[in-house]
């Protein structure tokens, strides 16, 4: 193959996950840009081009920009997915999620629950004793996924701070955690 691998390619390699690379910017930006219905369920706005630049300085009260991770999720030589995290915030010892997605033509394989054992290994190696993430309010794929990896959802009464600066129309989103287990010694 002489160009780089992106979504549409068909997906049957080993599952990954790595630091974001410039020749990824294509791939990140056609699954963000397939992913309406979730993208307006998560931010209340339909996807454009300038979300994979927000993507890199989006934050929340507080957070610094050194915290910020935008990771790829990979099966073989193609990025599938996407995922955003702020590393020690807002405690120490709390790794937050914000986006972490799958190309909607890669649902239901697996590649999210194999990334997401990549990425909670090494938070739990890392030392962090718990993950945090985000989910719309009844947004259900997430949901089942969330709970499923044995995370629980906070019991808010109200849209809680995610890793992005919450405007005025965006709906619910709720906090979902998940205590890790000591890493190896
Ligand atoms: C949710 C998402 C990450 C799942 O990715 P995936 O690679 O398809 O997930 P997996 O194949 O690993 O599925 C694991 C489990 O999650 C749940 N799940 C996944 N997609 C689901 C859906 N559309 N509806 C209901 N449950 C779903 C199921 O329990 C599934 O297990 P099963 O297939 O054995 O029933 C993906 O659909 C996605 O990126 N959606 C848009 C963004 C999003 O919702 N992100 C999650 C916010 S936390």
């Amino acid at each position: 193959m002489d160009r780089p691998a992106t979504s549409r390619d068909i997906a049957t390699g080993e599952v990954g996950l790595r630091e974001f690379a410039l020749e990824d910017a294509d791939a990140v930006l056609a699954i963000l840009l397939a992913a309406e219905d979730y993208m307006l369920a998560a931010t209340g706005y339909f996807p454009e081009g300038g979300d994979l630049q927000s993507l890199f300085y989006a934050l929340p009260d507080g957070a610094s920009l050194d915290a910020k991770r935008l990771l790829v999720i990979t099966s073989g030589e193609a990025v599938v997915g996407v995922c955003d995290a702020l590393v020690g915030w807002p405690a120490p010892d709390v790794l937050t999620t914000g986006l972490f997605m799958v190309g909607p033509g890669q649902a239901r394989r697996g590649i999210a629950t194999r990334a997401a054992a990549i990425g909670l290994g090494l938070a739990r190696d890392g030392g962090f004793r718990s993950v945090r993430a985000s989910c719309p309010r009844d947004w259900e794929p997430g949901q089942a996924f969330l709970a499923r990896l044995g995370f629980t959802r906070a019991t808010l009464d109200r849209p809680t701070t995610t890793n992005y600066a919450v405007p005025p129309r965006t709906p619910a989103v709720d906090a979902w955690t998940l205590v890790l287990p000591p890493g190896e010694p």
